[in-house]
């Protein structure tokens, strides 16, 4: 057996902030407990002490919060070399740099020795969790999952299919999509941590009977998800009428062909309409919040109250959208998702925050049996974060009276430089002390 214990103040999540007002489990002085990768203890240090086994040191955390892992709920691995490309809006941006990008991931050894900066990047960022685009070939799968296997994280991916409206080298067709992707699925879901999702990338580059046949894969594979783009873009949004003028709209493209369900995740939804929030929340499907990816790309302000409206709240999770988006890291995503918020009449608070980057990613990727809280019998993902990171944080935090008020500082002043430690499964995975 193998054993860890970290002490610390911890902050966990026993419901949804924006439904309910007692949400936020707030330990100041917290014994996490993890036996071979699963944890076993959770509770104040005085009552929990004496359940450390003989033998295991106590890693003591006393400038820090714990918490669960985040959950990045839409990012592209492929993408991690084009962070940051000058000027576009989203379907110039995809042909002058995301198309010539993902070419390169046809040669196995580009695609490792990108994975292998991607999950360097997620860890130091504190993401233990993440739904990911690879590219079209299945080698860039395999490179994602054989690094994830090595990490030992909990991971979802899947190859993407595209059959037209790309550059020829990129496209499949309905057959080979389908075919590529349903021998991915025999290698990797359920291998290790890892699952496997169903990947078209939008509707516009899929013909009807692509999105047919996968949604046909979807039916014949339990457990594997949907992953897609919706509604980010005007332009992209009038193209999808054009391209399909029998649908009603956007959104129901993908559910004419069964792709909107329970583990499907649309990234963005920026532009959906009260009708089509409606939709996804009846069937069960999430919406992957990307502030920094709408902000960068000027796609627009995504209604966070609309999207939980406790009338029809849907599964929300924050997505980092790299390299549309412009940072691995969720505390500076929760930063942007505010101000996002702001600018639509909306105050977004770092419980609501914290809950969408951790337990609220794990619902929307229909993991929160697993992952995104700390709590017995949960994979003990989580990690630590430092509340004196740079002097400036120590100094602002020093000056803050409650629990609220230092999550919101460390959403809003926090990066990369935050995250002390990253826990994979009870194991450190990434130490920034080590890492410098
Ligand atoms: N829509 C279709 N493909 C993409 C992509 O790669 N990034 C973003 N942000 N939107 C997309
Ligand atoms: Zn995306």
């Amino acid at each position: 057996m193998t054993a860890t214990a970290v002490r610390g103040h911890a902050i966990s999540f026993r419901g949804d902030p924006f439904l309910v007002a007692d949400a936020l489990i707030d330990i100041e002085d917290a014994l996490i407990l993890t036996e071979d990768g699963i944890i076993t203890a959770f509770g104040p240090w005085v009552q929990f002490r004496d359940r450390v086994p003989d033998g295991v040191d106590v890693v003591h955390y006393p400038d820090a919060i714990l918490c669960a892992g985040f959950v990045d709920t839409h990012v592209h691995y492929v993408q991690t070399a084009i962070i940051g490309a000058f000027g576009a809006q989203l379907i110039d941006w995809l042909n002058s740099y995301t198309f010539k990008a993902e070419q390169r991931f046809a040669d196995r050894a580009h695609a490792q020795a990108a994975a292998t900066v991607f999950f360097d990047a997620l860890l130091a960022n504190g993401t233990t969790t993440a739904l990911a685009f690879a590219a079209m070939y299945p080698q860039s799968v395999d490179a994602f999952f054989e690094e994830s296997l090595r990490r030992g994280t909990r991971m979802i991916g899947g190859k993407v299919l595209m059959d037209r409206n790309a550059p020829e080298p990129l496209l499949d067709s309905p057959q080979t999509g389908y075919d590529d992707s349903k021998a991915l699925i025999a290698k990797w879901h359920g291998r290790g941590r890892n699952q496997y999702a169903i990947t078209p990338r939008f509707a516009p580059t899929s013909s009807p009977k692509q999105l047919e046949l996968a949604g046909t894969l979807w039916r014949e594979s339990p457990g594997t998800y949907v992953h897609t783009h919706v509604s980010e873009n005007l332009n992209e949004i009038s193209w999808v009428r054009e391209l399909f003028p029998e649908r009603s709209g956007y959104l129901d493209v993908y559910d004419h062909y069964g792709l909107l369900g329970p583990r499907t995740v649309l990234a963005h939804g920026v532009h959906l309409t009260d009708a089509e929030r409606r939709r996804v929340f009846d069937a069960g499907a999430a919406i992957a919040h990307c502030p920094t990816s709408n902000l960068f790309l000027g796609s627009g302000l995504f209604a966070l109250g609309a999207a939980k409206d406790p009338a029809a709240p849907l599964h929300v999770g924050f997505g980092t959208d790299i390299g549309a988006g412009t940072t691995f890291s969720l505390l500076t995503t929760m930063n942007e998702a505010y101000k996002v918020a702001a600018l639509n009449s909306y105050r977004l608070d770092a419980v609501k925050s914290f809950y969408l980057a951790t337990l609220g990613g794990a619902t929307a990727l229909a993991l929160d049996d697993k992952i995104g809280s700390l709590a017995v019998g949960k994979e003990a993902d989580f990690i630590v974060l430092d509340t004196k990171a740079t002097p400036l944080l120590e100094y602002r935090t020093a000056h803050t009276d409650s629990v609220e008020e230092l999550l919101f500082v460390l959403s809003i002043m926090g990066d990369d430089r935050a995250v002390a430690a990253t826990y994979i499964a009870g194991t450190p995975a990434y130490l920034r002390h080590a890492a410098r």
